[in-house]
C-alpha cells in the first residue's frame, strides 16, 4: 500500500518542506519505510513520530538510506521510531508472509502484478520461479491455483528460510518447493525440462539468465514472464521499447509476444516492464 506522505504530514511540516518530500512510502505489515530528502534530515524523527501516531496499526518506522542493491536486492535502513524490529507479517491476496525487511527483498508495490500472473495459470501447471525471494509470487500462485506446483528458487539463504516458513503458514508446503542457490545452477542440476511456465522477476539482470529459463521448460516450450528495466521517454513508449528489447533478447528462439505491460516507474524515465512470451 502506498500512502501519500504529504497528506499525512500536512500539519507537521511547513508548505515549503512538504513540497520537498517524496510522495509515497511503503507499509509492510506494521513497518513503514520512508525516503527522506537530505534537506529534511533534521526533521526525520519528527516525521517518523507523526507517521507512528497517524497511521493505524503501524509500530515501526525506518528511513531507507540506500537504493535496493547487491545480489540479494536489499536496501539499507535506519531505525527512526517505534519498536526496533525488522520482521513483520504482511498480508496480500488472502496469503500471509513473514518478511524481514532488512535481510530480504520485498515490495508491496508488485501486488497487482502478482495477481495478474496468478489469473493466467492454467490447469496442472508446473512453474519455475527463478528469483522468488520469500515466496510471494510462488505462494500466491499456488494458493489460488490448487493443482499447480511451483519451484521457488533464490540465492539468499534468509529468503529461502522465510519462504519455507511462509509455505507452512499458507499450507502450500506440498506444492511450493523452495530451492536455495543460483538460478542457473539449480536449473541445470535439478529442473531441466520440468516447467510449463517460468517467472524471471529480477528486472536488473534477468536477461543474463535466458538460457536457463528456456532450459527449465518442457521441450523448451512454454510461457516466460520476462522482467526488465527499460529506459523510455514515457510510459506509453516503454511498452513498445519493452517489446523490442524482449524480441532482441529472445532473438534465437521461436516465439510469440503475448503482452507487455509497465509495472511501475523506478527512476526518471526508467520503467519496470514485464513481457509475457510464448516460446513455440
Ligand atoms: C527483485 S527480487 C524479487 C523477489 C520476489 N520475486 C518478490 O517479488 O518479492 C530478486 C530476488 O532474486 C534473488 N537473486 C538474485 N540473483 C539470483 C540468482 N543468481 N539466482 C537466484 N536468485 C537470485 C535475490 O536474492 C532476490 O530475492
Amino acid at each position: 500500500m502506498a500512502h501519500m506522505l504529504k497528506d499525512v504530514l500536512i500539519n507537521t511540516l511547513s508548505l515549503e518542506e512538504i513540497t520537498k518530500l517524496y510522495s509515497s512510502f511503503d507499509v509492510i505489515g506494521d513497518i513503514v519505510i520512508i525516503k527522506i530528502p537530505e534537506s529534511l534530515y533534521s526533521k526525520k524523527y519528527l516525521i517518523a513520530k507523526t507517521l507512528l501516531n497517524k497511521i493505524k496499526n503501524v509500530n515501526t518506522i525506518f528511513q531507507q538510506t540506500s537504493p535496493v542493491a547487491g545480489d540479494y536486492r536489499i536496501r539499507n535502513l535506519e531505525f527512526l521510531a517505534g519498536e526496533e524490529k525488522t520482521v513483520t507479517e504482511y498480508k496480500e491476496h488472502g496469503c500471509v508472509f513473514k518478511v524481514d525487511v532488512s535481510k530480504t527483498y520485498f515490495s508491496p508495490r508488485l501486488s497487482t502484478e502478482r495477481l495478474r500472473i496468478t489469473k493466467l495459470i492454467g490447469e496442472r501447471e508446473i512453474i519455475v520461479n527463478m528469483f522468488a525471494g520469500i515466496g510471494t509470487y510462488s505462494i500466491i500462485l499456488a494458493k489460488k491455483n490448487p493443482d499447480c506446483i511451483v519451484y521457488s528458487i533464490d540465492s539468499n539463504p534468509t529468503a529461502i528460510e522465510l519462504c519455507i516458513t511462509n509455505c507452512k503458514l499458507n499450507k502450500v508446503e506440498n506444492r511450493v518447493i523452495p530451492l536455495l542457490g543460483d538460478a542457473n545452477n539449480v536449473i541445470s542440476n535439478k529442473l531441466i525440462g520440468v516447467g510449463t511456465r517460468v517467472l524471471m522477476p529480477l528486472p536488473e539482470k534477468a536477461y543474463e539468465f535466458i538460457e536457463s529459463a528456456v532450459l527449465s521448460l518442457e521441450n523448451k516450450k512454454g510461457i516466460v514472464h520476462f522482467f526488465a528495466h527499460i529506459k523510455s521517454n514515457n510510459k506509453k513508449n516503454a511498452i513498445n521499447d519493452g517489446i523490442e528489447y524482449s524480441m532482441n533478447i529472445f532473438k534465437n528462439y521461436k516465439k510469440k509476444i503475448i503482452t507487455c505491460r509497465v509495472i511501475r516507474e523506478v527512476g526518471p524515465r526508467i520503467y519496470q516492464v514485464v513481457t509475457d512470451i510464448y516460446l513455440l
